[in-house]
């Protein structure tokens, strides 16, 4: 592993205080929530050190991150937003959260496409607003794909008033195609109902794959749309707190100032995401290097040791969706590795009810960790 992602060596690992490393007792391997075990970017560590050295440590003020996310978008993913659009917000999903609130009625329905990012569920439901599932659809060779019929229908419903779209998607690596985004743009305007995108996983797109940021669609929609993203997967700091929200144009823009204060986001977070988006590119690289190199040895360590895991290497991200249904574990296999393996995995049904029998394991780590993952994995399985 190149030296500027660190060593993740366990017994450092362990002196971690986050939720990673403190939610399971210390024989537990920690292979669950989104963060990854690199050491953070010098350039990051080195403005957050700088900041704490003057004391500064106060409210954030917007400053060049607007700028700095837009030349960033621009450079890597072909998309150059107005940077005056471009707001600061606490973490991805409470600018979610808040535009929801902002654009949509009490009691009215937002559309997701499970298996998707757990908290999709709570949140929408936390502030009344109900959810309406159009699942993704999954072929007979394991890979997924949108289901259009589904959601156009899901979207015709008169009581949604709005579309949560996750791209790169969530456990599944998905990036979607420009007809598919397009088509979306399409049935969203047809349907008038918001459209919010979550871009939060964009920066980790593999070498292989073209993301296709939603802004850069050539639709009256991307007008109306709603689009985040962080450098708090990208860059591995999620607990500075600070995202970013992109709106597609004025009307969206104007929601964004009204509801600055409840979008406060952490200033020493907003430093460091200025700092990711500006000049920490290359530790970016190495980091999907390490990810692209890990999706290939995990699909032969479950090749060699748990063959009747199905995995399809994601387009994005450093997340597995493990299809354990062979093992014969029942809905929750991530109870079995974690009681007899002592490795934590995501359970499946976390991300809906399509998740009965499907585990997401965290591969953002040292190959070392992740072979000693799938080996704690079958080592939980009943003897012949
Ligand atoms: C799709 C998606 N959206 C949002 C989040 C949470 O981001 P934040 O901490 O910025 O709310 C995650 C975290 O894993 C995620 O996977």
């Amino acid at each position: 592993m190149d030296k500027i992602l660190g060593s993740c060596l366990p017994a450092e690992l362990a002196m971690r205080k986050s939720f990673k490393w403190r939610a399971f007792p210390p024989d537990v391997l920690p292979a669950f929530v989104a963060e990854m075990d690199f050491t953070v970017a010098d350039e990051i560590s080195d403005v957050v050190r700088s900041a704490l050295a003057i004391g500064d440590t106060g409210y954030p003020h917007i400053g060049e991150l607007g700028e700095a996310f837009a030349g960033f978008s621009a450079r890597r993913l072909g998309w150059a937003p107005r940077s005056d659009w471009v707001f600061a917000v606490p973490d991805v999903m409470t600018g979610i959260i808040e535009v929801l609130l902002a654009t949509t009625p009490h009691d009215s329905g937002v559309v997701i496409n499970p298996p998707v990012y757990g908290p999709f569920f709570l949140r929408i439901g936390f502030i009344g607003r109900k959810i309406v599932e159009a699942p993704l659809r999954r072929r007979d060779d394991g890979a997924y794909d949108l289901d259009l019929d589904a959601l156009d229908q899901a979207l015709a419903r008169p009581d949604v008033s709005a579309y949560l779209l996750c791209s790169p998607h969530n456990p599944l690596g998905i990036v979607w195609s420009s007809e598919q985004l397009t088509t979306v743009a399409e049935l969203c305007q047809r349907h008038g109902v918001e459209l919010l995108v979550d871009e939060i996983h964009a920066p980790l797109t593999m070498p292989e794959a073209e993301f296709v940021p939603f802004g850069s669609i050539d639709q009256e929609v991307t007008e109306r749309a709603y689009v985040f993203s962080s450098a708090s997967k990208g860059w591995n700091i999620a607990g500075l707190k600070c995202g970013v929200a992109i709106a597609g144009g004025q009307r969206g823009a104007d929601v964004l100032t009204e509801r600055w204060e409840a979008l406060q986001c952490s200033h020493l977070g907003l430093l460091a995401s200025l700092a990711a988006f500006e000049r920490a590119e290359y530790w970016l690289d190495v980091a999907v290097a390490q990810i692209d190199e890990n999706r290939t040895a995990l699909a032969g360590l479950l090749r060699e040791q748990l063959p009747a895991i199905g995995y399809v290497p994601g387009s994005a991200t450093y997340l597995a969706w493990l299809d354990c249904r062979g093992l014969g574990l029942g809905d929750d296999p991530a109870a079995t590795f974690l009681e007899r393996g002592r490795v934590a995995l995501s359970p499946g049904l976390e991300f809906g009810q399509q998740g009965a029998g499907f585990a997401r394991l965290n591969i953002g780590t040292s190959p070392e960790l992740i072979s000693e993952a799938v080996h704690r994995m079958a080592a939980s399985l009943p003897g012949p």
